[in-house]
Order: structure tokens, then C-alpha cells, then sequence
């Protein structure tokens, strides 16, 4: 049993999350509970891996990733074991981070100018690699009722033809609702896709973060007749909490695609080989991170039960999402009819460090929503929904 109750002080660590609340949020007290990585350490068996690897002494350039046999079966075999997913090893890339990998792929399968088309709210970073690449973000906004986040699909197919889209970024488990996208929405996007000739980005770097009781599959693995235009990244830092590793793959069953996302990373000088760290990390987490994944999100769903509870006790009007997937829950409180400049400044006040709306490109007057982070200790999280309350009682 690993023991997530535990607190572990990331203060000093060189965190971007806690140290770097200094710099997003005024209150020198904040307890940041916003960026995507989690207050637990990872598996021991990763980190006897990485001690593994300093002992050896050799840090010399590293053999393409590709040719690191124990690289890519260790993610062939956990892709066929955890989605019955079998990918061949030539439809492999490698990158630094999930979000330099979509950047190589936007370039690879859009010219500047071209449209690119994504479910809103999204995940901020989409909107910065879109703007950086001179391509234009059209939003599908996810329609909302009591049932909780839905897909627009007529919207997705009329934006598509009114902006002559080129390209789609799918969040699947998508960032930040939680959904878990079924195999029948999956298949009816990818079918749009296929009648526009859209490509699909499929960000899946959540998709081992699965609630019980919820089902994720690839794009890629059940829509094979459209595999070609599809693009899948992947990565093990969410999952096992290595962001700072910095490592991430990519699959797509199109070679075209995959040449050309190489010669767009030699241009720019991204790195072609991977650091040996990161290398040793995902190979011990795929090969022996298992049983620590399952107890995580065990732990991460009661978490989630009791911020439940506690809003619907002490912050009634507030509406959760449903927590499919992802160790970030959602919040809508447009209730408390302020601007987001004052939900903030509540929020520093009290010294809890969230995202909210605009982050997410909802933009829209009276629409108000918080993303809180929930991957943390009990302990940690009961003074985070306190200092909520404070803020927005
Ligand atoms: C949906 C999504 N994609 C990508 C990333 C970042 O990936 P990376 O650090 O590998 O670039 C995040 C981090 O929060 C994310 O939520």
C-alpha cells in the first residue's frame, strides 16, 4: 500500500507549482492547487530506476529512441495491456513533452493561416501552440446540462465547413470537464473528420487517469479506417507525476506524417534523442507502475467524493463536474454573478491558487468556472476547500 495520506513538502523543491505561485498569485501564502502535477511521489520502483541509472556513470548521447528495444516494447506492452491497443514499433515518435510533439504535428498537417478547431473549454496551452504556429483556433463549444459536458456535433461539423478547418485537436479524457469521450462520440467525430478531411491530434495524455466505472479508448484503435489522418500523444508524466522527466511519444500509422515531423524537429533544433532519465522513467513505470496507478486513483476518486460533499454542504450553489478522468475537477460558479477579476482577487484573498475561465477560453460575460487541482493529500485538500469557502462564501 503506498501512502498518498502522506504530506509531502514541496516547498523549496523547485517546483514550478509551489514555488512558482509566488509569481501567478499575489498572496505570498497561497496553497497552489492549479498546474497539472501532483503533491505524491511517484513509485519507488521509478525512482530505484533513476538511482539505477546515475549509477551507471555513462552520459554519453543516448541510441536513438527507436532503436532502445526496451523503450518501445515497454510501451507496446502497456498500450496492449491496458487498451488492447497494438501499435508497431515504426509507428513510433518520441519528443521532449507532449505539447512540443502536437506543435511538430500542427506544422506537419497545416499551412500558416490554415484553421485549427477544438472542443472549448480547453486546455490553455492548445490556444498558445496554435497562435505560435500562425494557424487560427476555432472553438466547438461543449454543450452543457444536468447530465453534465456533451458534444456539440452539428456546431463541429458547421464550424469545420465555415472555416474550411485542416485540423483538430482532440482532448481525450479531455482537460478540463473530465470527460471520458465514448467510442460512439469518438467514432461520429472522427467520421466528420473523415467526410471535411480533418486531420485529428488526439491528445491523450490523461487516458491512464480513468475513474472506475468509465472506459477510454483510442481514437486510433477503434476508427482504424481513418487511422492515416490520425495522431496519438501519449506520455507518462501525468500518470506517474514525471513532468519534470520530460518525456512523451506519439503514434500514427501514417510514415508521411511521421518524416515530416522529423525534419520540422531537425529544422528548429528540438532534440532528436531522449535524456536517459526520462528513458529509464517510463520503462519502470510502464513495467512495474501498475499497482501504485490503480491505488492513485482509488485515492483520487475519494478525493473527489469528498470535495463533493463538502461543496454540496458548504458551497451549495456551486456545480461540479463529473470526474470521469484526470485528477482535475471543474467548477462552475457563475452563480456568484461577479466578474473574473473579482473571483480572483477573492481567491488570493482567501490564499488558494486555482485557474480559472479565461485560462480554459471561456471568455463568455457571467460564465465563471474554477479548475482545482485534487491530486494532494487529504489533509492538503480540506485546507484547500476552506480557503475556497472563504473565498467564495
Ligand atoms: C491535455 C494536456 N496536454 C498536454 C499537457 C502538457 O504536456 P507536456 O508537459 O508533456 O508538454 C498537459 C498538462 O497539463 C495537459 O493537460
Amino acid at each position: 500500500m503506498y501512502d498518498f495520506d502522506q504530506v509531502v513538502n514541496r516547498k523549496n523543491t523547485n517546483s514550478v507549482k509551489w514555488m512558482g505561485a509566488k509569481d501567478r498569485y499575489k498572496n505570498p501564502d497561497v496553497l497552489p492547487m492549479w498546474v497539472a502535477d501532483m503533491d505524491f511521489v511517484p513509485p519507488k520502483e521509478i525512482v530505484e530506476a533513476l538511482k539505477t541509472t546515475a549509477e551507471t556513470e555513462i552520459f554519453g548521447y543516448p541510441l536513438p529512441p527507436l532503436q532502445n528495444e526496451e523503450l518501445t516494447k515497454s510501451i507496446q506492452t502497456w498500450l496492449k495491456r491496458r487498451n488492447e491497443w497494438k501499435i508497431s514499433k515504426e509507428n513510433l515518435g518520441f519528443a521532449d513533452g507532449v505539447i512540443p510533439a502536437l506543435s511538430l504535428a500542427l506544422k506537419a498537417v497545416t499551412n500558416e493561416n490554415d484553421s485549427v478547431i477544438l472542443q472549448t473549454p480547453f486546455y490553455g496551452h492548445f490556444k498558445i501552440l496554435i497562435d505560435d504556429a500562425h494557424r487560427k483556433l476555432v472553438n466547438n463549444f461543449l454543450h452543457e446540462d444536468e447530465f453534465g459536458y456533451e458534444l456539440d456535433f452539428d456546431d463541429f461539423e458547421q464550424q469545420i465547413i465555415d472555416n474550411n478547418v485542416k485540423a483538430f485537436i482532440l482532448c481525450n479524457p479531455h482537460n478540463p470537464t473530465g470527460r471520458v469521450w465514448s467510442e460512439n462520440e469518438l467514432i461520429q467525430l472522427a467520421k466528420i473528420c473523415q467526410k471535411h478531411d480533418v486531420y485529428i491530434l488526439s491528445d491523450d495524455i490523461h487516458s491512464d487517469l480513468i475513474m472506475p466505472g468509465y472506459n477510454y479508448q483510442p481514437l486510433a484503435k477503434i476508427y482504424p479506417e481513418y487511422s492515416d489522418h490520425i495522431i496519438t500523444f501519449k506520455s507518462v508524466s501525468k500518470t506517474f507525476n514525471l513532468a519534470g522527466l520530460q518525456i512523451a511519444y506519439y503514434i500514427t500509422t501514417n510514415q508521411d506524417i511521421l518524416e515530416k515531423m522529423n525534419t520540422i524537429r531537425a529544422e528548429s533544433f528540438q532534440p532528436e534523442l531522449l535524456n536517459s532519465f526520462a528513458t529509464s522513467s517510463l520503462v519502470a513505470a510502464y513495467t512495474f507502475g501498475e499497482r501504485w496507478l490503480e491505488e492513485l486513483i482509488s485515492y483520487i476518486e475519494k478525493n473527489y467524493n469528498y470535495l463533493c460533499s463538502f461543496l454540496k454542504e458548504e458551497l451549495p450553489k456551486a456545480r461540479v463536474a463529473n470526474l470521469e478522468a484526470t485528477y482535475l475537477s471543474w467548477i462552475d460558479v457563475s452563480y456568484l454573478n461577479i466578474n473574473e477579476e473579482e473571483l480572483q482577487q477573492k481567491l488570493d484573498d482567501a490564499g488558494i491558487g486555482v485557474e480559472t475561465s479565461s485560462e480554459f477560453g471561456i471568455t463568455t460575460p457571467k460564465r465563471l468556472f474554477i479548475r482545482i487541482n485534487i491530486a494532494t493529500s487529504r489533509d492538503t485538500l480540506e485546507l484547500g476547500l476552506t480557503r475556497l469557502k472563504t473565498a467564495l462564501s
